[in-house]
């Protein structure tokens, strides 16, 4: 049977083998800047740039579609670069300018040319796909990316459509890129 000054010498030795837990994941504080306006949040240091826009600053236009880098659904630009933002930790993105799909359109509600080459040639079903399309389609062309069909195809490759509305996405990524090279 184990004595009570057993258990005192047991329980001092056991708190000396593991010292309290230190919580480094946070919340710290961030600052983001996206679409023109700066979110002040405290987040959990593991929390990626998708989940900071759609659970912590209501911008759900980005969508989670595999969470694993694999779909392209949560595309956005991060200095004018697309980025999968499910793959992105937020705090990486601190100080720098992200665009998502809610940024695109002008303040008086035009639409971005990308976005309106979307609808000209119906290039979305369900339309779950079509923020990350557009985000990297916008990427495609100011990246110049979109010289020919080949070139529009094979860079817009990681971006999925499980409506299969790629032909209508390659016309409205060629139509979009004259009116944006113009502008
Ligand atoms: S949700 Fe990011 S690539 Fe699929
Ligand atoms: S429009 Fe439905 S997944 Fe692309």
């Amino acid at each position: 049977m184990v004595s009570g000054m057993s258990l005192t010498l047991l329980d001092r030795s056991d708190a000396e083998a593991a010292p309290a837990p230190v919580n480094t994941n946070g919340p710290f504080k961030i600052e983001l800047h996206v679409n023109g306006r700066r979110h002040q949040l405290a987040l959990d240091v593991r929390t990626t740039l998708l989940d900071a826009l759609r659970e912590h600053m209501g911008l759900t236009g980005s969508k989670k579609g595999c969470d694993h880098g694999q779909c392209g659904a949560c595309t956005v630009l991060i200095g004018g670069k697309r980025v999968l933002s499910c793959l992105t930790l937020a705090a990486s993105a601190e100080g720098r300018d992200v665009t998502t799909i809610e940024g695109l359109a002008g303040a008086d509600g035009t639409l971005h040319p990308m976005q309106q080459a979307f609808i000209d040639h119906d290039a979305f079903q369900c339309g779950y796909c079509t923020p990350g399309q557009i985000m990297s389609a916008v990427a495609c062309v100011t990246e110049g990316h979109a010289e020919n069909e080949a070139q529009i195809r094979e860079y817009m490759s990681g971006n999925l459509c499980r409506c299969a509305a790629y032909p209508n996405i390659v016309d409205a990524v060629q139509q979009a890129k004259t009116q944006m090279k113009g502008a």
